[in-house]
């Protein structure tokens, strides 16, 4: 299906056509194009999976689409069924709106990708970019127009189980992977051929609420809110985004969802966002249940007032009462009219009054593009990352070794193989560990398995327990002890070992914080038990967040970081462990020992006792286990000959800074080159280290490579919570280039006033 929407040189077009329908609707129609509901057909006779109460019948919601009160639906993913709604608008309502259909595609439709904390860590943004548009493609393909993605929210909460869903603690990070991701699934505007309108999320501040417990209230002073939490919703408004989507918790002592400041002020007119802003599931109900609003209608009011302008609804809509609410004069009838055309323009642009079905006939041929497929093993591939690799353990000493073990139940798990947020895949082709080591092995090395352990349980039901494999299953015949102790001898009579652990995939993501950072369940006691056999031990990690590696990082010989891998996620292992490829990824965030060192950041300010930073915890080290941006590799780097092109400028210039780096390793290898800046002093303390550049980079053995990078106002600047402005201070920076966050080869330079 190709759809020929109007670009964005016709603005005035578009309007004017929205204009049209405007003008012909009722009160309730307009409403209605504001309202979106969650459709899940045949699971309809279940409890919502917030627990609010039982999902809305499926005649309930169609009834309401005849009369023309609904606009969007959410969670239709079959196209003939995508059709069959469609038809309903298109044919028995008044006026003939297309809907809107909306999912969550977070890493992937058919195709998974690696989960998003781990797309990050590859630091690579064509890759993402490359990997959402495939996403876009495969959801566009089923009949699928809007994604709720990218989440950009900060986390620097690991606790927090949403942690897995974003790009970590970094804001500067965090704005490029945004970027990156928008471009991927929209491309460069709204309505462009196999792509989708994103929505950023959550806006703003939800990665920092109160212990890390998912919607608990967050506090943000404004400075951290424009220094770290904002700039990657600002990116990715720069890069065009149709949608943004609301959060759920009270941000300073007001619901996100009804916080006017943030959508009319921040939103609107600072970064002059003109795409629309749904708010998150139940969220403007849930502005009664905060304490908020008076009733269901005040929270509709307040809602649309604040600045949403649609509401995404389980059921019994809040904005249903909005029609009499305009009728007794509680809010203008423009700011409803400009939410109403905010939403036609939208399905303007997507072209979906000229082309509102979605051609059932190329589904599966997209789908079956077996082109995804590859992206998604070399997106696993490249967003791995080798955290220890003590004598070179990896790549694995194949022309010696001839066997080896698999252990541990996520080993062998597809459902965990894809990790959360994933709603759509296909058991059949998912690689699991196991897997992928069988196929490449062949005849050449014989590979063995056992589980070891049961899977890891949740304490707690699961929001996403309705859904299909995501409850483990209970192995009622599992015998504990005997398959420990089956485990521990297959390692012992192998080459070498290959354990993976982690997170069960329902253990991690919404409403799935953790108040310990633990290996869930027997998982560490199995792990001491097979190092020690002696046998030479790889650790996989499946995981979204850090989890405690204080034992593992003593006594395993490597630990890599597969993350939630996606579809191919077997043979990206399997190419990591065998030396096809280098590893190369770095993480997104600072690797804490325990649970009580969180939150723990590398861009803190300094103390007044610098010196003694690792000193701050009497029974600890407050030093992180693995820095922020560490990643080993197959190879060895080398950064010389760190220079500017010119050593003092005045605010609101830039200068180059260039490096060489070289690949001192014996074969080809990427490394992600990364800038940071320290700010010396000024109007306010700036962190003692900050990202502001970086790249990935392949050499050969030996190569040489010079590196350049950017430092101007949007590198030096930062908001200044006194004078409440973007400043450039006149002062003296630090730069360190290196492959790490705590890179040492450093210069300076300094700023003049302007
Ligand atoms: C989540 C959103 C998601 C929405 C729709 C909510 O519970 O917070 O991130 O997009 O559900 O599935």
């Amino acid at each position: 299906m190709s759809s020929h929407p109007p670009t964005n040189d016709n603005a005035m077009a578009v309007r004017q056509r929205a204009e049209g329908l405007l003008r012909r609707m009722t009160p309730a129609e307009k409403v209605g194009q504001l309202t979106q509901y969650f459709y899940f057909g045949s699971v309809s006779d279940q409890e919502s999976p917030d627990g609010s109460g039982p999902l809305p019948q499926p005649d309930v919601i169609e009834a309401a689409l005849r009369r023309g009160e609904v606009g969007s639906l959410l969670f239709v993913t079959d196209p003939a069924e995508t059709n069959r709604l469609q038809r309903i608008a298109m044919e028995e309502t008044r006026l003939r709106i297309p809907l809107l259909f909306g999912f969550d595609v977070i890493h992937g439709y058919r195709t998974v990708f690696p989960v998003p904390i781990g797309m990050a860590a590859s630091w690579d943004m064509q890759l993402i970019e490359r990997v959402q548009s495939i996403a876009a493609r495969e959801a566009r393909a089923v009949g699928i127009h809007w994604v709720f993605a990218p989440m950009v929210d900060i986390a620097r909460d690991p606790r927090w189980g949403r942690m897995i869903e974003g790009a970590g603690e970094d804001p500067y990070l965090g704005a490029a992977v945004a970027v990156a991701q928008v471009r991927g699934f929209q491309g460069d505007a709204v309505g462009q051929k196999e792509r989708l309108i994103s929505g950023p999320k959550h806006f703003a501040g939800y990665g920092a609420s109160l212990g890390g417990r998912d919607y608990d209230e967050v506090n943000l002073s404004d400075y951290e809110l424009w220094n770290v939490h904002f700039p990657p919703f600002e990116a990715a408004i720069k890069a065009g985004c149709g949608n943004v989507m609301s959060a759920y918790m009270d941000l300073n002592g007001v619901p996100a969802t009804g916080n006017n400041w943030l959508f009319s002020q921040v939103l609107r007119k600072t970064w002059g966002f003109d795409g629309f802003v749904v708010s998150d599931a139940n969220a403007v109900r849930d502005l009664v249940t905060h304490g908020f609003a008076r009733d269901l209608s005040n929270a509709a009011v307040r809602a649309l007032n604040a600045g949403v302008d649609m509401e995404m609804a389980i059921a019994d809509p809040a904005f249903e009462s909005l029609p009499s609410a305009l009728e007794s004069g509680q809010f203008s009838e423009n700011d409803l009219n400009a939410s109403v055309l905010r939403v036609l323009e939208a399905k303007v642009r997507m072209g979906l009054f000229e082309n509102p079905y979605v051609d059932q006939s190329r589904a599966e041929e997209v789908l079956g593009d077996t082109r995804h497929r590859t992206e998604s093993r070399i997106a696993a591939e490249r967003s791995e990352v080798l955290l220890r690799n003590e004598q070179e353990l990896l790549p694995l000493n194949v022309h010696e070794w001839s066997s080896i073990a698999v252990i541990g139940p996520l080993a062998d798990s597809k459902r965990d193989t894809v990790g959360p947020w994933v709603f759509d895949f296909n058991q059949d082709e998912t690689i699991t560990v196991l897997d992928g080591l069988r196929e490449k092995a062949g005849d050449r090395v014989t590979i063995s398995y056992a589980p070891g352990i049961r899977r890891a349980h949740r304490a707690f039901p699961s929001m996403f327990d309705m859904f299909p494999g995501n409850i483990p299953d209970q192995q009622p015949d599992f015998d504990d002890d005997v398959e420990f102790q089956r485990a521990v001898k297959l390692a012992a009579d192998a080459d070498v070992a290959v354990i993976v652990l982690g997170e069960w995939q329902n253990m991690i993501g919404e409403n799935a914080s953790r108040s310990s950072l633990e290996l869930p369940g027997r998982q560490l006691d199995l792990l001491k038990a097979v190092v020690g056999t002696g046998t030479p031990v790889v650790m996989l990690l499946m995981n979204g967040r850090p989890l405690d590696l204080r034992w593992a990082s003593d006594h395993v010989g490597a630990i890599l970081d597969i993350w939630y891998p996606g579809s191919m996620g077997g043979h990206a292992v399997a190419n990591l462990l065998f030396g096809d490829v280098s590893p190369g990824g770095k993480l997104p965030f600072t690797w804490p020992r325990s649970v009580g060192h969180i939150p723990m950041i590398y861009s803190h300010t300094t103390s007044q006792q610098p010196e003694k930073q690792a000193h701050r915890y009497w029974d600890e080290e407050s030093t992180p286990l693995y820095p922020f941006g560490h990643g080993l590799i197959y190879a060895g780097f080398e950064y010389s000959r760190l220079s500017l092109d010119r050593s003092s400028i005045r605010a609101g210039e830039s200068l180059r800074v260039s490096v060489d780096v070289k690949n001192t390793g014996y074969r080809e290898a990427d490394e992600v080159a990364q800038l940071y800046i320290h700010q010396r002093y000024g109007a306010s303390s700036r962190p003692v280290r900050e990202l502001k550049g970086f790249q990935r980079i392949s050499l050969s053995a030996g190569e040489v490579r010079t590196l350049g990078f950017t430092l101007g106002p949007d590198e030096l600047r930062y908001w200044n919570a006194a004078s409440k402005v973007w400043t450039i201070d006149a002062t003296t920076f630090d730069v360190w280039v290196g492959g790490d966050s705590t890179a040492l080869l450093s210069t300076s330079f300094e700023v003049a006033d302007s």
